[in-house]
């Protein structure tokens, strides 16, 4: 069920959290930190790792039309100049010869300048050199030798392995178009700006669907996946209030598309992309044909027409994805400690499919008798649940903690348990407790989660 939150979190306030509870830390943190590299922890693990499933099981597992894969990050140089991005995936920039930093050339107006943090480089009055246009693929020599035989690059988007592999998988999977391939995996970007966290980062993941149609149907899939796409994060909890999509004006489309939205949602700095849902037309096949040249036209074994498909294309960021979840599911509210004394509580109200942990399991006190029987209940939730066992500290503070994590239910072994067979359910968002045998957890689990979760 959807909860109205109080507040909206700065990133500062997400920052803090992230690393106090162990969901993401600054890489390299002992050396002093490296620039937009981040480390997920263990809950942040389990985070990521359930926004990845939860997409593969809704774009693969449930669609009749799509098969996944997993190609290599680096490729044969080849495809990228296919790809267009050894010629144009530019960002133009500048140096400052006053303070030796490098910033984008078009965010001048936003950056700020590191010598005089109250201005903007746009105001500062640092010389700048003139604009240069700074490719964002990483380089790097493949094999033993340093020669410039030897360059390729770490991939920029996921999405440049699959239509390459078109061919292979239209053989071995026996589908036909309309089909997508979908991918989820690492790219890298040698970003000038890197800032916000985890928004924009060197390394980061994508989780991309290819879709490819006959052109006269492109537009009808790219309005199904345009919807499908937002159907997805209201489902995984993200509050709709909070999302919208943003058609591509003629001058900001990429050269390769039709037609684009971006998926925005309402980040702690302002409005911002979270998703890409592009009509790519037959731009990539055509390209890969031109430079590979091998035919990667269709078929239609039916109609006996033959053409080069058009690709619609989903492309989410899973880092983003995160960001998204932490910032909407971030709450503070009033709850009662020990004493019965209201206090401030913070509270991540993550839809139990996300949630690093579904549920805790507490004794009351660390005694044999209870801690035997709260053991038990852990495991035998283990498994259908992420689950957590903690007998430290005074039950209060160990609900909250459950709280900052974002943990839906917790279940309390009390010295009644030993008579009456029952446990105590706590409810995060209502903070409702209910007493429940112990021969009906699971049910009692079951139905207190579902009603936590989105109505889609
Ligand atoms: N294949 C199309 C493509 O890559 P994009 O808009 O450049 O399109 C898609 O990237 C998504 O990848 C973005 O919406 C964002 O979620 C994520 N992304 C892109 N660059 C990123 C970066 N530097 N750090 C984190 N996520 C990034």
């Amino acid at each position: 069920m959807a909860h109205t939150n109080n507040v909206q979190p700065t990133l500062n306030d997400i920052v803090a959290l992230c690393k106090r509870r162990g969901f993401i830390f600054p890489s390299s943190e002992i050396y002093g930190g490296f620039a937009a590299s981040w480390d997920y922890g263990p809950l942040g693990v389990e985070l990521k790792n359930n926004v990845k499933q939860l997409w593969w099981r809704d774009v693969v597992t449930n669609s009749d039309n799509v098969v996944g894969m997993d190609g290599a990050i680096t490729t044969h140089p080849r495809v990228w100049e296919a790809s267009g991005h050894v010629e144009g995936f530019h960002d133009p920039m500048v140096d400052c010869k006053t303070c030796g930093h490098r910033f984008r050339a078009d965010k001048l107006d936003e950056e700020t300048c590191p010598n005089k943090p109250s201005k903007k480089v746009s105001e500062c009055g640092g010389e700048l050199t003139d604009v240069r246009n700074f490719n964002l693929m990483f380089k790097l020599h493949w094999g033993p030798v340093e020669d410039s035989a030897n360059i390729t690059y770490l991939r920029p988007e996921t999405c440049q392995t699959i239509f390459p592999n078109f061919k292979n998988i239209l053989t071995v999977s026996r589908m036909r178009v309309p089909f997508g391939i979908a991918q989820v995996g690492k790219s890298f970007r040698n970003e000038i700006t890197t800032k916000s966290f985890i928004f924009r980062q060197r390394e980061f993941e994508q989780m991309e669907l290819e879709f490819f149609s006959h052109p006269d149907e492109a537009k009808k899939w790219f309005e199904y996946w345009l919807e499908r796409r937002k159907k997805w994060y209201i489902g995984i909890g993200v509050r709709e209030e909070n999302l919208r999509m943003r058609q591509h004006d003629a001058d900001e489309l990429a050269h390769y598309a039709d037609d684009c939205y971006d998926v925005e949602y309402k980040f702690p700095m302002g409005w911002s992309e979270l998703e890409g849902i592009a009509n790519r037309t037959n731009y990539d096949l055509t390209r890969h044909m031109e430079f590979s040249k091998k035919d990667l036209s269709y078929r239609d074994d039916i109609t006996g027409e033959k053409y080069i498909p058009y690709v619609i294309e989903s492309s989410a960021g899973v880092d983003r994805t995160i960001l998204v979840l932490l910032s909407d599911a971030y709450d503070i509210d009033q709850a009662p400690n020990d004493k019965g004394e209201m206090e401030e509580r913070l509270v991540l109200r993550f839809s139990p499919q996300v949630a690093p942990v579904s549920v805790a399991v507490f004794p009351l006190f660390k005694k044999p008798n209870l801690v035997e029987i709260a053991r038990k209940i852990e495991s035998d939730l283990r498994g259908p649940y992420r689950t957590m066992y903690d007998e430290t500290g005074n039950i209060g503070k160990r609900y909250r903690r459950q709280d900052e994590i974002g943990t839906p239910l917790c279940i309390t072994v009390d010295y009644d348990s030993l008579d009456d067979h029952a446990v105590t359910i706590r409810n995060r968002d209502s903070m409702e407790q209910v007493r429940v045998g112990i021969d009906q957890i699971h049910q009692a689990v079951a139905d207190q989660m579902k009603s936590m979760c989105s109505s889609i």
